[in-house]
């Protein structure tokens, strides 16, 4: 980064604290009653529904950010849904344990209205990386603020049992696509969420043993077939980075952004996806033309601040800043730079024109400002 770039960040720090604190505003005013955060409230393809993946992460800006009870009623929400579908659970258990797994179908749905249900549109929707996210965003929750996790227990227990069942299953990725591949950052996910529940004191002795050894099988698992030319790779067996791997190192730290493959993972994600602070998914995106994320942006950031690079992280928020339109609310992605923008039209004929606001992207930004000591907050 120039030392101009340098400045012009170090001179707009108000404007970076603004955006933080009406993010956190936006994010309070949309959260529905029931403690679901609705992914974008107007987009035609996300309206009414609330993922656990980008759910976690909005919670977990939300806890850094100081809002205590706003993460905490999505985490009941989430423990609701695990609850009520302890049947369900149980069935795709015990099929495991039998060696008979149920299809894809029956695995718990990746996304849920609003009120808990099951949604009744087609979706892409076996992921299991939003169930280790909640697990990990939980704890970090407890810990952050010195809360039991009694309220969350049998919603906690529920997941590891579903989780230890089915962790290496091959399923859609963050980007619900690939289902038929083993994705890094899911295994990362599914890992971070097992070694919180196994270390947080919550669970019975066997449970916590379940969990420490899943989480150590999907680390193992990352390590021995997930690295290609010393970094971390797509899915098991991919060439590619994919700009989700840096999200198991930070926050997550499953595998430390300070280590040699966590130090190849970033460059090669910085050099192939971050167009001037701006970041693509993976090089052959297409989905609205393979635009730049600002929520991958600030993950990328939050790698950088962990790494002490202040400065480039601060790059990292700017960009970040300058997504956000004239009412304050920041898109799923920009198309200032794109990677086939032939590709673009075919979806804003499909879902109308991409996500604005997304939640995510604000809880994010939110994020890395508590990082950064933008606002105030815990880490
Ligand atoms: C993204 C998912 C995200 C969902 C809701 C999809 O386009 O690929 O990662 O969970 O939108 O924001």
């Amino acid at each position: 980064m120039s030392g101009t770039s340098d400045q012009t960040a170090e001179a707009r720090k108000s404007d970076f604290a603004r955006l933080a604190r009406s993010s956190v505003r936006l994010i309070s005013a949309l959260q529905d009653e029931s403690g679901a955060y609705p992914a974008s409230p107007t987009f035609s393809a996300y309206r009414g529904y609330c993922w656990f993946r980008d759910g976690s992460f909005i919670a977990d800006g939300m806890s850094s950010a100081g809002e205590v009870d706003s993460a905490s009623r999505f985490f009941d929400w989430c423990s609701a849904i695990l609850k009520e579908r302890s049947d369900s659970v149980r069935q795709i258990v015990d099929r495991a344990e039998a060696g008979d797994p149920v299809p894809d179908k029956q695995m718990l749905p990746t996304r849920f209205t609003l009120s808990g249900a099951d949604g009744d549109d087609d979706w892409w929707d076996f992921q299991l990386d939003g169930y280790g996210t909640w697990l990990w965003a939980v704890a970090e929750h407890s810990k952050r603020h010195g809360l039991s996790l009694e309220r969350w227990r049998s919603g906690i227990e529920l997941t590891v049992q579903y989780l230890a069942s089915s962790w290496d299953r091959p399923c859609f990725d963050w980007w619900e696509e690939n289902p038929d591949q083993v994705h890094v950052s899911t295994l990362g996910c599914i890992a971070a969420g097992m070694s919180a529940a196994a270390d947080s004191g919550i669970l019975s002795v066997e449970l916590s043993e379940l969990a420490s050894s899943t989480s150590q099988r999907a680390t193992s698992r990352i390590l021995s077939e997930g690295i290609v030319n010393g970094h971390l790779a797509k899915w098991l067996g991919s060439d590619q980075v994919d700009a989700s791997l840096i999200s198991i190192m930070s926050p997550m730290g499953v595998v430390s952004p300070s280590s040699e493959i966590g130090h190849s993972t970033i460059s090669e994600v910085n050099s192939q996806l971050n167009v001037e602070g701006g970041v693509h998914r993976y090089l052959a995106d297409t989905y609205f033309g393979g635009g730049q994320w600002p929520l991958l942006s600030c993950f990328l950031g939050l790698a950088f601040a962990d790494a002490h690079e202040t400065n480039k992280a601060l790059d990292q928020l700017n960009w970040a800043t300058g997504t956000a339109d004239s009412n304050g609310t920041m898109p799923e992605q920009v198309p200032s730079h794109l990677l086939d923008p032939s590709r673009k039209q075919e979806w804003v004929e499909r879902w109308g024109t991409a996500a604005n606001p997304l939640l995510w992207s604000h809880a994010m930004y939110v994020r890395l400002a508590v990082e950064l000591g933008i606002i105030e907050g815990k880490q």
